[in-house]
């Protein structure tokens, strides 16, 4: 329970609405993480994997219709329609209110209805938040409990007068007559669920998904949409962005963030191993990065959550040698192979598939049965303390001094591996025509064609795009040009013409790292291109890999027919900004255009 009368009245009135059997305040203690999870095994949702290979963890699987964030049925509902902007998906607030209120009224019937306080970023800290999530899912607790920092500390904190983000959850599946959970609980009609944010209010609604990011509030819809917007009101920045601690051989230490869209490889960034002896990389983050300006005029950032929801296909002891060993133990695994031996599995993991095991939906499954073992985003949950590299500092209140910010998407041609930012300005505009090409064989029409994705965070834009990025604008004005984090464009993913990526990517990209610290450092040597700061050939250090001299020169190679077309096709996408483009935009896109042609 808690002192704070505006937590206790809302929570009342949710309850009022849903109607659960009872109401449950989470105290974030082992012994409730422990208790909810057998109320998961005795249901027959959670199998705890063999205590010998995989102590602490547990499976579970998602309902077929409930494996990935719902971008379709994710709302923006402000109060006007044009500040939701062109990216997102809007309905008018009170009407968006009726419908779900009608969808919650007794949704929690049969169920017990969890109040989770959380803090997003260290209890306490001058840049985390406090929110208060409640939902009749169990497994929501659990993940929360890993993702974030919950219970009775963070009520304390929160006192009797405190700022919370009001989070609201159901699966949506009453369990009426004593019914029991037969399977996982969540309204299986893609339609009819709803992840809805009322960014004038700071409050969260969301209905029909038990899965990830739509129903662990404190992510995606919290810490990036909903803080989007606290950060615009209030000066500071809440982004898609890893955050790292790279340390060379003197001894120097550089803190670094990382936008990349979603399945860029962000998490094995995050905590990579160097190539070279005497580098080191540690972890901050994995996703998200929070930054407020110190009283020395930099940016300093916290990751806000203290877990990684990461992919699990793909992950091995190739791509990401220190989450595999974080995944050892004290782990929720969803949605991937179980083994004979009580261990799990999954495609990519670089270890052979068993002869028999059972899939992700809870099928038996054999090698050559044609189906995937573990659903393609199948996830861990994993406390960021496991981490074997996670850096002393992660959870230091004050945060730590961002030197350089990398972003990237990708891209099969066009943009190089690494591209220095001339300044701030032009860093913003790299930021935003960042994106992919679009391989997805359901949008035929547009296959090849580039999805912009501004910062990476086109499915996490809580307001108007174009306001947005004059909000990074403005947080340029903010302190001296020289203490702001120098932007890097990257691009791990350009191919030759057989179709095959040129560089090796994985802890090789250590050797990009490496030649961004020296340019921090005054060492580095680069050339001045139209595009942008490029290294200068050699400054790069590829020994010991396979790339060729040719192949670098291909990896820098400005073609200029495909930034003919590449500026034509940002010019289309800045048309959809309409009046809200920040100037400066048109101006850096006329220096490029200038410069090329
Ligand atoms: C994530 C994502 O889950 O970006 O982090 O999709
Ligand atoms: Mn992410």
């Amino acid at each position: 329970m808690t002192k704070n009368i505006h937590v206790k009245k809302w929570v009342d009135e949710m309850a009022a609405l849903c109607k659960p059997d009872s109401v449950y305040w989470c105290d974030g203690s082992q012994e409730e993480y422990d208790r909810m999870i057998q109320i998961m095994i005795d249901a027959g949702l959670a199998t705890p994997l063999n205590p010998e290979k995989r102590p602490g963890c547990y499976l579970f699987r998602s309902h077929p219709s409930d494996v990935a964030r719902a971008e379709k049925r994710t709302f923006i509902a402000s109060k006007k329609k044009e500040d939701a902007g062109p990216t997102n998906n809007w309905i008018d607030p009170d009407e968006l209110k009726a419908t779900m209120t009608a969808l919650y009224d007794g949704c929690m019937r049969g169920r017990t209805m969890y109040v989770i306080p959380f803090s997003m970023g260290p209890v306490g800290s001058y840049i985390s938040k406090i929110g208060v999530e409640i939902s009749d899912s169990p497994y929501v607790v659990i993940n929360m409990k890993i993702m974030t920092r919950i219970g009775t500390t963070v009520l304390e904190t929160l006192g009797e007068d405190g700022e919370f983000v009001k989070c609201l959850h159901s699966v949506g599946k009453p369990l009426l007559d004593g019914a029991k959970d037969t399977e996982w609980p969540c309204i299986p009609n893609v339609d009819d669920k709803y992840i809805s944010h009322f960014p004038e209010e700071r409050m969260i609604w969301s209905i029909g998904s038990g899965y990830g990011g739509n129903a662990l509030l404190g992510k995606k819809c919290f810490a990036l949409r909903i803080a989007g917007v606290q950060a615009r009101d209030e000066g500071w920045l809440a982004e898609h962005m890893l955050i790292l601690k790279l340390t060379n051989p003197e001894g120097q230490s550089y803190y670094i963030c990382g936008a990349f869209p979603s399945a860029c490889g962000k998490t094995n960034l995050a905590m990579l191993e160097p190539v070279f002896p005497g580098w080191k990389v540690e972890t901050i983050g994995d996703d998200i990065s929070w930054m407020k300006f110190g009283e020395d005029g930099r940016l300093y950032a916290i990751n806000p959550e203290a877990g990684f929801f990461g992919v699990v296909p793909g992950t091995s002891m190739k791509s990401n040698p220190n989450a595999m060993k974080q995944i050892q133990s004290n782990t929720i695994f969803t949605n991937v192979g179980l083994t004979d031996d009580g261990d799990v599995w999954w495609e990519g993991s670089g270890i052979p598939a068993p002869d028999h095991l059972i899939d992700w939906q809870g099928n038996d499954w054999t090698p050559d049965c044609g189906r995937l073992a573990a659903h393609a985003n199948a996830r861990f949950t994993t406390p960021a303390a496991q981490c074997p590299v996670i850096a002393p500092e992660w959870e230091d209140p004050a945060g730590v001094p961002i030197s350089a910010i990398l972003i990237g998407g990708r891209r099969k041609s066009t943009i190089p591996l690494v591209n220095e930012s001339l300044d701030w300005n032009h860093g913003i505009f790299l930021g935003s025509i960042m994106g992919s090409e679009i391989t997805t064989a359901d949008i035929t029409d547009k296959v090849g064609q580039v999805r912009r994705d501004p910062f990476a965070m086109l499915p996490f834009m809580g307001y108007h795009m174009g306001d947005y990025l004059r909000h990074w604008f403005n947080i340029g004005k903010r302190t001296d040009a020289s203490k702001l984090p120098r932007i890097y464009f990257v691009n791990w993913f350009r191919k030759n013409a057989d179709d095959k990526f040129i560089w090796p990517g994985f802890g090789d990209n250590s050797r990009v790292l490496k030649w961004i610290v020296e340019r921090l450092s005054g060492t580095g040597e680069a050339v001045e291109t139209a595009i942008g700061n490029l290294p200068a050939p050699g400054a790069i250090d590829t020994s010991g890999t396979n790339v060729t001299a040719e192949e670098m020169n291909e990896l820098f190679k400005i073609d200029k027919e495909l930034w003919v077309a590449e500026i034509a096709s940002i010019k289309e996408n800045y048309r959809s900004y309409g009046d809200r483009l920040p100037v400066e935009l048109a101006d850096e896109l006329a220096k490029l255009e200038s410069k090329l042609v």
